[in-house]
């Protein structure tokens, strides 16, 4: 059952643990807005610290991975990003895996089991996307680096959106049975997600890589990656301990990849 009540900041901020109200250093809502993950974009340009979050209720220019078009259509689902500061890009390396095993945490607490990850980040339900995170990077010429951490998640999305060209599913399909209320739902990821990413630069992917091993959905597929133009066909070993995918190619030769598209038939 899912009520379609608007967002609401106040709501919102009500279920915040402390611990994370103290991380966040402004929540920005909106009813429509271009794209969350642009929003702060610009906002980084203005100096906005760390902790800068923001959510809408749709958005008119969301944006995919590989420069593609993320539909977000009023009131169904979950668009929001939000902005932290690194000392290095480096200290980036693997963000995306461990945002990937925060969103899993979260819906598991609400009794959703059935959630794979898909490299690099994309959450899967049943061979269908459910969800997707795009991190977009800005360097500093003093060796610093600013994350915009943009996350859509299907809550309730109408079947047969000719412009989405993949397999898609969403929270309502899967759980039908489960009360997501979106207010709350973003509460609680931002009570994982934002403390996760406040600590990454300590932590690192090794505090999360046993887990996002566990929900790997791509692990002994046979599958094309995607890199540019180039297709690469090979049967996929799982994810190395930097998080690079690994691939085992006909000639049985294992190459690691850092980016690409992977495509695999259930
Ligand atoms: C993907 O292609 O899988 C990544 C999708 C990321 C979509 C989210 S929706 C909120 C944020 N704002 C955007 O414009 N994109 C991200």
């Amino acid at each position: 059952m899912i009520p379609h009540f608007l967002l609401d900041a106040k709501h919102i901020e009500s279920q915040l643990t402390p611990n994370c109200l103290a991380l966040i250093s402004v929540l920005a809502v909106f009813e429509s807005i271009d794209s969350t993950n642009r929003y702060l974009i610009s906002q980084a340009q203005e100096n906005a610290p760390s902790g800068s979050v923001c959510f809408t209720d749709s958005q008119t220019a969301g944006k995919g991975r590989q420069g593609r078009q993320w539909v977000s259509p009023q009131g169904a689902n979950i668009y929001g990003s939000f902005l932290w500061h690194f000392s290095s890009v480096t200290q980036l390396n693997g963000l995306s895996l461990a945002i990937g095993v925060g969103v899993v945490r979260v819906l598991k607490k609400y009794g959703i089991g059935n959630i794979g990850l898909k490299w690099p980040n994309d959450i899967y339900s049943d061979g269908k996307k459910l969800g997707g995170i795009l991190i977009e990077v800005t360097s500093h010429a003093d060796g610093k680096a600013s994350a915009v951490i943009g996350l859509g998640l299907n809550v309730d999305l109408p079947q047969n959106i000719d412009s989405i060209t993949q397999a898609y599913t969403d929270l309502k399909t899967i759980a039908p049975h489960i009360t997501l209320e979106r207010n709350r739902l973003i509460a609680d990821l931002l009570n994982e997600l934002i403390p996760l990413t406040a600590s990454f630069e300590t932590q690192s992917l090794s505090a999360y890589i046993d887990e996002w091993r566990g929900y790997d959905c791509l692990k002994g597929k046979v599958a094309t990656l995607y890199v540019g133009k180039q297709a690469i066909e090979g049967t996929v070993q799982g994810i190395d301990d930097n998080g690079l995918l690994k691939l085992q190619q006909a000639d049985g030769i294992e190459n690691m990849f850092a980016s690409g598209e992977v495509s695999f038939s259930q």
